[in-house]
């Protein structure tokens, strides 16, 4: 049996891992070996031609198949993955937005608004939250969070020009396999809730679909330059958090900016807004 399915035996005397806290067994750092809840021990750089034999080997062999995944961890499914695969989903998926058009309608919103604002504050960070993982199972999932990937770029491309940009990622749901991948494309991954500490007002805050507390963490920091995050309106609307006051921490964070909607692609940018400062000489939005 390749070892990639491989069972984990119980030593006597130990509970089995459906008995115990799987959120304390399951050990990330070991990038190469994830436990699933079965008690099966994947090799998550396993390539993916490699795949099929291997899960029809598991005694779930098919279990997953129809949502594309190869195992399930808690709540979360996963694919096996290399980096370089990953590397060629996010050349697929980029190749994909630029060609769109609302990268074209991105940029020509950027551009316009970097000539007619002469204050736009200089980026020299980016803080993204929430891009949830790549090795996710979810052929859907993946393809929005490497979409947003391609457009944080576009977005870098037209607003730092010359400027080194750091850039800081985190979700509490990347892997190992995700934390690598960001960094062999030189960024930087922090444990939530380290990033949070680095918003200043020379931050873009980058943050789609995240939920409310998420929100309500990123108005506690110094405002940021540019902020990409949900409508907090919506979060009036649906009172998602229950409490007036978070609700208008949200509104506050966000006064001193213009809402711009983000282009849409798919559902990747829905209920997206770019927070834009107000350009305050010219007294126009
Ligand atoms: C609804 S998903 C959005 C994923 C992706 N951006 C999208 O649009 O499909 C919300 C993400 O926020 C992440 N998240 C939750 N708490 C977080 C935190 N404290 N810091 C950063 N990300 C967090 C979740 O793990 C999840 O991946």
């Amino acid at each position: 049996m390749p070892h990639t399915n491989r069972k984990k035996k119980t030593p006597a005397g130990m509970k089995s891992v459906t008995d115990q806290n799987r959120k304390q067994i399951i050990v990330h750092t070991k990038r190469k070996e994830v436990l699933d809840d079965e008690g099966w021990t994947h090799v998550v750089d396993k390539p993916s031609r490699q795949r099929a034999s291997s899960v029809t080997e598991s005694k779930d062999a098919g279990k997953y198949w129809s949502i594309g995944a190869d195992f399930k961890v808690g709540d979360a499914y996963y694919i096996n993955r290399t980096i370089e695969e990953i590397q060629e989903e996010f050349t697929h998926s980029k190749k994909a937005w630029e060609g769109s058009p609302a990268c074209a309608s991105l940029k020509a919103l950027l551009d316009e608004k970097m000539k007619a604002d002469s204050n736009t504050k200089k980026i020299s960070r980016v803080v993204a939250l929430g891009l949830g993982s790549l090795q996710s199972s979810r052929t859907q999932s993946r393809k929005t969070s490497f979409t947003q990937m391609a457009a944080l770029e576009t977005i870098l491309q037209i607003m730092a020009k010359e400027e080194t940009i750091s850039m800081i990622f985190q979700d509490p749901v990347f892997t190992d396999l995700d934390k690598e991948f960001l960094v062999t494309l030189g960024h930087q991954v922090v444990e939530d809730p380290a990033a949070f500490d680095q918003i200043d007002e020379n931050t873009l805050v980058y943050a789609i679909h995240c939920y409310s507390d998420v929100y309500q963490k990123v108005s506690q920091a110094p405002k940021p330059a540019v902020l990409v995050s949900t409508d907090v309106e919506l979060f009036d609307r649906t009172s998602l958090d229950g409490e007036k006051g978070d609700v208008k921490s949200l509104g506050a964070m966000v006064e001193s900016y213009e809402a711009i909607p983000f282009p849409q692609i798919r559902h990747d940018f829905s209920d997206t807004k770019i927070y834009w400062p107000k350009n305050v000489e010219s007294g126009n939005p």
